[in-house]
């Protein structure tokens, strides 16, 4: 697809891939509309990228949604591209009895129900569209699971299989339905996980976003950048092996003072 000229969403751009994102296709000459709920930030963001549109907008509340897609329809009715960029991952102990029911699968409803959401309530105007597309972004670990984050690993996983399916269903449409998967890098997110995931594997987001771009320029419908190409063949050949790998450290990470009976 051509990567200039479009009109972008993209949910959470306030950092990360999602500000990556949003510095480089303001750079080839998109329109650029990014989402987040912190509105310090997406103020700091239209300071540090005044091309950008900022709307305050809740990923996993579907009320949100809908007001956002009425909002974005009318003030940019060319709007073609929307890219589900918008996570958050966490270390969690299953076995901790404290564990909120509700706040549990936070997650999910971000990272997994928010997407798919804003497909549903975006699709039908995308699908106006002479040529539009939907970018997933989900991770390495939608390959392998990470045991210290279990339910971001299961919101990856399910975000994998639903754009293969979404891809499927659209194939006679205008809509191209393309997937980052996206390699350990240096954002917010992952610096919970300091120390667990060695600085030197971690890429700069603008470095994975540049592989993106170039993806979505050549129509590569799955984007494997750094890292995650390895993790794709490995989950293939040695699932176990890549498996051990990446539980290293769980038990440290949970240990539990020994009570007496
Ligand atoms: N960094 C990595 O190692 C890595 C690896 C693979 C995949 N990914 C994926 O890449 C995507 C971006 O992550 P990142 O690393 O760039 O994280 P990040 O720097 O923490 O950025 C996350 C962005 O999403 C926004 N956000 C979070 N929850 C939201 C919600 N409910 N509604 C709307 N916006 C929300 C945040 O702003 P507010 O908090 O203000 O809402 C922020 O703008 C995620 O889907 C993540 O799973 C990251």
């Amino acid at each position: 697809m051509d990567v200039r000229q479009n009109t972008i969403l993209i949910t959470g751009g306030t950092s990360g891939f999602g500000y990556a994102f949003a510095a480089r296709l303001l750079e080839l000459g998109n329109t650029v509309l990014i989402t987040g709920r912190n509105q310090a930030k997406l103020d700091e963001t239209k300071r540090r990228l005044p091309g950008v549109h900022t709307f305050r907008s809740d990923v996993s509340d579907p009320e949100a949604i809908a007001r956002l897609y009425q909002q974005v329809v009318s003030e940019f009715p060319a709007l073609n591209v929307l890219i589900n960029n918008a996570g958050e991952m966490r270390k969690l102990n299953l076995q901790d009895p404290t564990l909120d029911l509700r706040d549990l699968t936070r997650e999910v409803d971000i990272n997994l129900v928010g997407p798919i959401r804003m497909v549903q309530q975006f699709l039908p105007h995308l699908k106006t569209k002479k040529t539009a597309a939907l970018l997933n972004v989900t991770s390495g670990l939608a390959m392998t699971p990470f045991p210290l984050a279990p339910i971001y690993s299961g919101t990856k996983a399910g975000l994998r299989a639903y754009t293969k399916a979404l891809r499927v269903q659209l194939q006679h449409t205008p809509v191209k339905v393309f997937e980052l998967v996206a390699p350990a890098a240096k954002t917010p997110l992952a610096d919970p996980f300091a120390g667990v995931m060695a600085e030197s594997m971690l890429m700069a987001p603008d470095k994975v976003v540049a592989q993106a771009i170039e993806g979505l320029q050549h129509d590569r419908l799955e984007i494997y950048p750094g890292l995650s190409r390895i993790l794709r063949y490995m989950s293939r050949l040695a699932p176990g092996v890549l498996l051990k790998q990446m539980s290293k450290g769980v038990t440290e990470a949970f240990a539990q003072p020994r009570v007496k009976a």
